[in-house]
């Protein structure tokens, strides 16, 4: 090979393994393979879609010729308008200059993470956590420490091992609730807990709360109101409840009472300065989708609900798999015995599962090397005949010995 040009360290500490793993798909595909992908949380891949109200305000927008550059911080009728949802429907007070709409909540977890954290700085995430809060975290030379969550107490949060990982160099702690790719939701004394440790110890907050509106059973609790007086960073949007994962549309919000996150504020305001902005006719449509009928959400709970009972029955029911019961989003995360023993790693089963089956999932280590490895996460999205389908084959392969 000639010569190559070198690229960064940094970059090589991304991962992301949701899509990492598509490559090897792709490869067996080009042979002739059909996959099914149960890799990506992508409701529109599947029999999901965007409302048609949200669409036909797309279209308008740009019709009406609002394609030009907006604001930094986003549309200020938009971030109206999330004020008023956060207000609504999570007991959440801010006002729209707290408020910075993102190109998806991706994008909000890379601006946090650029202003928070120096050098060696650490941050807590849970373990197993969404991915970018670790890669971004070591992009920007910081640190992702991974807390314990238990995974036969339904993936609750480990307080004690959360206490025992702060440290001098400690930033801030990470909430995903409902968590992606447990499931888990929190309640709210576990939600109360990890605020208190963060005040304690003068930690900030960042609250990933894009699944508030997926939950079967249990209660969602946002946790700005639970945090009162001590502030809050939430990260939140349109991808999930929405249906619009293609429009890459998010917001972050300061909750602030006491005006302690001013300089945060700032620095990420100006971080959405250069970068212009975000899509101007999607935010228009953004402002639509939160003030129109929400009836879309309730039904597709209800789909969801469906195939989460059969995914999660169907994976208990094979040898070899247990799996927790989620209670939000659309993800399970079982837990495959024999790793370590008839696979090496979770990879290899992953690998494995796929060449046999022709199904895709993603290796648990990918959420986290400590409290991830020896599971594999799925998505519960596609219609129950799909699911049966892939559930049939994943049997077959696992009483296959
Ligand atoms: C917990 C969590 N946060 C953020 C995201 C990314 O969302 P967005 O599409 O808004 O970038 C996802 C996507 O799967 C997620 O599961």
């Amino acid at each position: 090979m000639t010569a190559q040009f070198k690229a960064t360290k940094r970059v090589s500490r991304i991962r992301y393994a949701i899509r990492d793993v598509i490559e090897f798909a792709k490869k067996l595909e080009k042979t002739g393979r059909q996959i099914t992908y149960l890799n990506i949380g992508d409701p529109v891949k599947f029999d999901f879609d965007t409302p048609e109200f949200v669409k036909t305000a797309l279209f308008d927008a740009v019709r009406a010729g609002e394609n030009w550059y907006g604001t930094s911080e986003g549309d200020p009728e938009l971030r109206e308008a999330i004020c008023k949802k956060e207000k609504q429907v999570n007991n959440v007070d801010i006002s729209p200059d707290d408020v910075i709409v993102t190109t998806g909540v991706s994008e909000a977890i890379f601006m946090i993470m650029a202003a928070l954290l120096e050098e060696d700085d650490e941050i807590l995430v849970p373990g197993p956590t969404y991915p970018p809060y670790s890669s971004y975290a070591n992009f920007f030379q910081g640190r992702s420490i991974a807390y314990r969550t238990i995974e036969e107490e339904g993936w609750r949060p480990d307080i004690e091992d959360l206490r025992r990982k702060i440290s001098s160099k400690t930033k801030g702690i990470t909430i995903i609730n409902p968590n992606n790719p447990c499931g888990a939701v929190y309640d709210r004394k576990t939600v109360r807990a990890i605020v208190d440790l963060a005040a304690e110890n003068n930690l900030v907050i960042l609250s990933d709360e894009i699944y508030d509106r997926i939950v079967y059973e249990e209660e969602f609790v946002s946790t700005a109101p639970i945090a009162k007086d001590y502030p809050v960073i939430g990260l939140n949007g349109f991808s999930k409840t929405y249906l619009a994962t293609g429009w890459r549309l998010g917001y972050l919000y300061f909750y602030d009472p006491e005006g302690r996150m001013e300089q945060l504020k700032e620095s990420v305001k100006k971080e959405s300065r250069i970068r212009l902005c975000t899509n101007t006719p999607i935010q228009r449509a953004g402002i639509a989708a939160l003030n129109g009928p929400q009836d879309h959400i309730k039904a597709m709970v209800e789909k969801l609900r469906r195939r989460r009972d059969y995914a999660w029955k169907r994976l208990n029911d094979i040898e070899g798999i247990t799996c927790t019961k989620p209670h939000g989003a659309f993800y399970v995360f079982p837990k495959v015995h024999e790793i370590g023993q008839r696979w090496k790693t979770d990879m290899d089963f992953v690998l494995d599962v796929l060449e046999k089956t022709g199904v895709l999932f993603v290796h648990g280590s990918g959420f986290c090397e400590t409290y991830g490895t020896g599971h594999f996460r799925g998505v519960f999205l596609p219609q129950i005949e799909v699911l049966e389908e892939a559930f049939n084959r994943l049997e077959e392969f696992m009483n296959k010995k």
